[in-house]
């Protein structure tokens, strides 16, 4: 073991980065590197970068310009302060980053994570180094496992990778030329490391995938497992009290996930099922490969197999093309399938994707109004779902300490913050809650029935 020395990793952009960054942490705790959350202390700072939209590609830029004064004090200071830009900007724009911030010393996409110990040790014998290949080697075999002690600071609620990179070719989006192919890992590999998060203490585990329904990993029994397959021999994990998956589309919820929401009770009733638009003539232009009908008709069948479902959304205003009336479309669709909250977004041409080049790109105040009026929307249907919980009693995953002292926080199974005013030592539990107030963030209870825990009338 080499001198102890700070990593400091931030995180842009989707779960998957999350994930992500503390595996490049675990990766890098045996070559000695302990994670700090002080960058000014850092001898590696690792941005982990987010490339979906243009506003999310430039925060990077704004935030080397911080990080570059950083490793200039840390030289003057006689230290030196390694640079990492990791992440979909990396895999896109690659030398580019060097170019226009000189400060980097390594470029590392998101399939070279596994290699960071030597790419490390190259950036210190030559100077900056980029890594933007696609390597045959599978780096979640070569990614170390996080520690005990790693597991416990992060949480009862953890993310787990199933799935990576996307076929679908949406027009709009990037990420099947940033995360590459999808590619679903085997089962059994999924299931060890659920194990080792279920025996240091996680209670919630969230797949993650960038097309996570599409998931087809290899079984033990040589068998292809889709996503509800693997998601019913995950319920049986002692410890493991809820299950989520994210991200979904459409054409890929199949029988046997939607058999899930019925079947396993530790399955949460709560969907991310992005539509993006409730224009057929949109959606067909996004390639998107679904109706508008067929979209509904999967909300129906989900709300037939599990009543107590709940919806959220992605939604693009503004994509080229888009007339009033494709947008009324949207609005119309959010009316029909009643979220219980969506993300929206204007468009943002991303160089290379086929979108970026198409005519009739609709100017940025249509845009902006057009996101007012959705956004308007959503809220409002947000502030009736959260309305209607008051008076109900929820099973509640309780995470950290709250916002008041005495307080402590967790998530519905809608992933409403839920604060209660209970002893820290019940961090980690999952206990009957009734809700009293309906605050903006927030939802606050006590515990139901006569005991902590009795909750004799539990809705989801
Ligand atoms: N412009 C705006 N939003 C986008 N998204 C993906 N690409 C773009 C883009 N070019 C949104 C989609 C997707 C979410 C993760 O980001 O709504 O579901
Ligand atoms: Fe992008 Fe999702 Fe479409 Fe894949 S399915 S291209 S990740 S928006």
């Amino acid at each position: 073991m080499t001198r102890p020395r700070k990593l400091y990793v931030k995180s842009f952009g989707c779960q998957m980065n999350v994930y992500d960054s503390h595996r490049m942490a675990d990766t890098l705790a045996p070559e000695g590197f302990a994670e700090t959350l002080n960058a000014g202390e850092a001898d590696l700072i690792i941005l982990n970068t987010c490339h979906i939209r243009e506003k999310a590609a430039e925060k990077v830029y704004s935030e080397l310009g911080r990080v570059g004064a950083l490793k200039a004090a840390a030289a003057r200071a006689g230290r030196r302060l390694t640079i990492a830009v990791a992440g979909c900007v990396a895999q896109a724009e690659g030398e580019e980053i060097i170019r226009r911030a000189p400060s980097v010393d390594l470029v590392v996409g998101p399939q070279s994570y596994h290699r960071l110990p030597e790419l490390l040790a190259r950036t210190e014998r030559k100077g900056a180094v980029v890594d933007t290949e696609f390597p045959a080697e599978d780096k979640f075999d070569l990614l170390k496992a996080p520690s005990r002690e790693a597991i416990r600071a992060r949480g009862v609620s953890a993310f787990v990778t199933v799935q990576e990179g996307c076929d679908k070719f949406c027009t709009f989006c990037v990420v099947p030329y940033t995360r590459g192919a999808e590619v679903s890992r085997p089962v059994m590999k999924i299931i060890a490391e659920v194990e080792l998060l279920a025996e240091a203490g996680v209670r919630e585990i969230t797949l993650i995938g960038q097309n996570v329904n599409a998931y087809h990993g290899q079984g033990s029994d040589g068998a292809t497992w889709t996503l509800g397959r693997l998601l019913e021999r995950l319920a049986d994990v002692p410890g493991i009290a809820r299950l989520r998956y994210t991200t979904s589309h459409p054409c890929d919820m199949d029988a046997s996930l939607i058999a899930a929401h019925r079947d396993l009770p530790s399955l949460m009733p709560y969907l991310h099922l992005p539509v993006q638009t409730g224009s057929d003539r949109v959606l067909k232009r996004m390639n998107r490969r679904h109706t508008r009908a067929a979209y509904v008709k999967t909300v129906a069948r989900l709300r037939a197999a599990q009543p107590r479902m709940a919806f959220s959304s992605d939604f693009i205003v503004g994509f080229p093309g888009e007339s009033e009336e494709d947008f009324r479309a949207t609005l119309s669709l959010v009316d029909e399938v009643g979220y219980a909250s969506a993300f929206s977004f204007k468009y943002s041409p991303r160089p290379g994707t086929p979108a970026a080049d198409l005519p009739s790109q609709i100017p940025d105040d249509v845009k902006s109004e057009r996101l007012h009026r959705l956004q308007a929307v959503i809220d409002r249907q947000q502030a009736a779902f959260n309305g209607q919980c008051h008076g109900r009693t929820f099973e509640v995953l309780f995470e950290k300490a709250g916002r008041y002292p005495g307080q402590i926080v967790g998530r519905s199974p809608y992933l409403q913050p839920v604060q209660v005013m209970a002893p820290r030592t019940m961090i980690g539990e999952i206990r009957a809650v009734r809700i009293t107030e309906v605050g903006p963030n927030s939802l606050f209870g006590d515990f139901a029935g006569t005991g902590l825990g009795a909750g004799p009338m539990l809705e989801a």
